[in-house]
């Protein structure tokens, strides 16, 4: 059985450091954390739960949930939902908020194993994933939502977003708009990759050209949704409709619209995605796609149960759970206007 001090060793550190490292009781380098924790995880130490304080049947009763961004309502509402599920089934949440940075989100997933949790719902900030490889070789158990990676064998829970862009455009295009542009997310991100990706097939199946200048880089920000459609009317011929990425940015860009006196959905129309909350309470109400938030949050949550219960997580093999999206009719598209 090794212990603390054989760790200690393997690692080129102090025991106090291991100690500091294992409670969180002291801030300690990412690198040496990282050290750290490959020791434990190449010797197979345990840390003494008794010198951590009572653990009740070796869990902690808490799962880690980490968000790239808490004021996007997406998040703020999927995590709500997580949290309502996790509690209903004796599990409190402990939630981390990474704010699209991937070194903040590892200096939580450092505090979450410090704090043992049973185990991590993700929602990953970047494209980086190098916490996931730490996290299966310590053997913690993950659930991934909502962002996928294709480096690592992990529980995913995902939107076929693909679709989504699709039905978004071809909804447009149906509405007879020729010239439509899509309003992008962060491009690493596989949500708004595959997003764009539907945009772009809607318009080909329709047989319209895809005009490179009507496809404009946002951040799933209502600023970038703002500065997006600013853009997009500086174009000789602007669009006459508007796919963007997300909520947050549609409802920017109907703030660009109201701001140049641009009526929306009369002169312009737009369309999101996510069906936050505040879709409807916007004026004009926006049309979007809507994302099965309670059904994501609940089957993430079912997932992570699963995994943590020791006598599955041996050899369940990972899952990839794909749901789908739908169009919410509301007030802020209309059919394109004659002679346009
Ligand atoms: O609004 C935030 C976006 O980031 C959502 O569309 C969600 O899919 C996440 O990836």
């Amino acid at each position: 059985m090794s212990t603390i001090k054989d760790v200690a060793k393997a690692a080129g550190v102090s025991i106090s450091t291991v100690s500091h490292v294992i409670n969180g009781t002291r801030f300690v380098s990412e690198a040496l954390h990282a050290q750290v924790h490959d020791a434990m995880a190449l010797l197979d130490y345990q840390p003494n739960a008794l010198a951590r304080g009572l653990r009740r049947g070796g869990q902690t009763k808490t799962i880690g949930l980490v968000i790239p961004d808490n004021s996007n309502p997406f998040f703020a509402e999927i995590a709500r939902s997580i949290e309502g599920h996790a509690f209903a089934n004796g599990y409190g949440v402990l939630l981390c908020n990474s704010d699209d940075d991937e070194q903040k989100e590892t200096t939580y997933i450092n505090a979450l194993i410090a704090k043992q949790v049973d185990g991590i719902i993700f929602i990953a900030a970047g494209a980086g994933y190098a916490q996931l490889k730490r996290l299966t070789k310590m053997n913690v158990p993950v659930v991934i939502v909502d962002r996928e990676t294709s480096h690592a064998q992990i529980d995913t829970v995902i939107l076929e977003n693909e679709k989504g862009g699709y039905a978004a455009t071809d909804y447009l295009i149906k509405l007879g708009h020729r010239r439509i542009a899509c309003i992008t997310g962060p491009s690493q991100l596989t949500p708004s990759a595959n997003r764009v990706d539907g945009f772009r097939r809607a318009l080909t199946a329709a047989g319209l050209t895809i005009h490179p200048e009507y496809i404009v880089a946002g951040d799933f920000k209502r600023r970038g949704g703002e500065l997006a459609l600013h853009k997009l009317l500086q174009l000789a011929e602007p669009p006459t409709a508007v796919f963007a990425c997300n909520d947050m940015m549609a409802i920017g860009a109907l703030k660009t619209a109201a701001q140049r006196q641009i009526a929306v959905p009369a002169e312009l129309s737009i369309i999101g995605f996510d069906n936050i909350a505040f879709a409807e309470a916007v004026s004009p109400a926006l049309t979007t796609v809507a994302q099965p938030v309670a059904k994501l949050a609940q089957i993430s949550v079912d997932r992570i149960l699963l995994r943590m219960s020791a006598a599955a997580n041996a050899n369940l093999a990972a899952q990839r759970i794909v749901l789908e999206p739908t169009v919410v009719l509301r007030d802020s598209c209309a059919p394109l206007k004659k002679g346009e």
